[in-house]
């Protein structure tokens, strides 16, 4: 089979391009990306010249080069996406444009050519602020908080349309929190890793009481491909890692593991919506795909910040690119221009 992975030079897309060239299974694979600021080709370099994999660079939202990319293909793999929170508070218009208009392109793209599966990559963010001691299944309400989990919601809704329409077949997963090799360091985990081994300041929003459902990056891969294989048109499959924790336990976890002192946290002003509880009931996957979360948050984080520090290259790559003018502008002065302050009420004076 041949698949059109969108975002494939992405943190998930990047893993699932490798797992699924790694099965076999008489795969190839088309990574069509736009190369935003998070998307790397330096996360597959592993692949090398694999000659079932070739790489287009383009934008979902360029409908001649989208159909181009997706000509001869048999399914697409739908991960493209403005993907973090923060930024889409503070620049919301790229976040709306790739994640719904893009998401409509491929969607009328896919039509047009009468592609055989279209696997949508949405979040469990779409089910909003859960109450204390919930989880979100598959027919819970949509309640997104943020700009951008109302846009993965709006694009989540749109295949949700057209399969009911046009009986388009669309299948959709919503994922937690990932985390694993090769995440673009804005993310709360890879952020955390990367400066305790610098020993610099984990900045923890808020009180830190927030709770995510942490699933390793490669147990979301597997789950997908399973629902590009077996799952059921038209149907929405949760996968989670079934490890909810809160922020301010994970990031003394990681500590300990680096072997840092708990004296490098520090406190700095909340996201403004931010979510407390995002939680998934998965029992659908393992009903119906056989599929359960198969690594646990201490071999997985152990597993991830042994990566971290093994690819420093990656990590310096990074640290040349955009990602220096996003952290100074969000963290550096964050706790002096943004108040921050710790849960003792005293004011915070880290730099970062
Ligand atoms: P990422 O930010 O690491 O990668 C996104 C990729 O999409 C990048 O390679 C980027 O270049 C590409 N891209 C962005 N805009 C594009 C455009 N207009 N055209 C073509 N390519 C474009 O994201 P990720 O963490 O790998 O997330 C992948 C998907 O999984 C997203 O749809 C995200 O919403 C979803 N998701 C992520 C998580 C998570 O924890 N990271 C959890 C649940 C769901
Ligand atoms: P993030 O990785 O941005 O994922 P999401 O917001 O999509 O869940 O953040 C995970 C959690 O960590 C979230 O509650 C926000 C929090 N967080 C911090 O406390 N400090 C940080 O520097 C970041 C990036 C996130």
């Amino acid at each position: 089979m041949k698949i059109l992975v969108t975002g494939g030079a992405g943190f998930i897309g990047s893993n699932f391009i490798r797992q699924v060239l790694a099965r076999g299974r008489g795969y190839s694979v088309v990574n069509y990306d736009k190369l935003t600021y998070a998307g790397n080709l330096a996360n597959l370099e592993s692949i090398g010249k694999n000659p079932n994999y070739q790489f287009v660079r383009g934008d979902i939202c360029d409908t001649s080069a989208v159909e181009a990319a997706m000509r001869g293909c048999e399914a697409v793999v739908h991960f493209a996406a403005e993907s973090h929170v923060d930024r889409s508070i503070y620049e919301p218009a790229p976040v709306i444009e790739t994640n719904v208009t893009g998401t409509f392109i491929l969607l009328q793209v896919f039509r047009k050519l009468n592609l055989q599966r279209f696997v949508h990559i949405s979040t469990d963010e779409v089910y909003g602020d859960l109450l204390p001691g919930t989880s979100a299944d598959e027919s819970s309400q949509l309640q997104p908080s943020s700009p951008y989990s109302a846009s993965k919601a709006a694009s989540d809704l749109l295949v949700r349309s057209y399969v009911r329409t046009f009986d388009f077949p669309g299948l959709i997963t919503r994922s937690s929190n990932n985390y694993g090799p090769y995440q673009f360091p804005e993310k709360f985990l890879p952020l955390l890793i990367t400066n305790a081994l610098d020993d610099k300041p984990l900045p923890i929003y808020g009180d830190g009481k927030q709770q995510r459902d942490w699933l390793h990056v490669d147990d979301n891969c597997r789950g997908i491909l399973a629902v590009l294989e077996r799952g059921r048109i038209g149907e929405v499959y949760n996968i989670g890692g079934l490890d909810v924790e809160e922020n301010l336990s994970i990031a003394r976890r990681l500590l300990r593991l680096v072997g840092k002192p708990e004296t490098l946290l520090s406190y700095v002003k909340d996201r403004p919506g931010h979510d407390r509880r995002y939680a998934l009931k998965c029992d659908k996957m393992e009903r119906e795909l056989g599929w359960t979360p198969s690594i646990s948050l201490d071999d997985g984080l152990q597993q991830t910040i042994d990566w971290y520090k093994m690819n420093v290259d990656w990590m310096d790559g990074i640290r040349g690119g955009e990602y220096r003018s996003y952290y100074e502008k969000y963290y550096e002065n964050r706790d002096s221009s943004l108040h921050a302050i710790t849960p003792s009420g005293a004011k915070s004076s880290r730099k970062f």
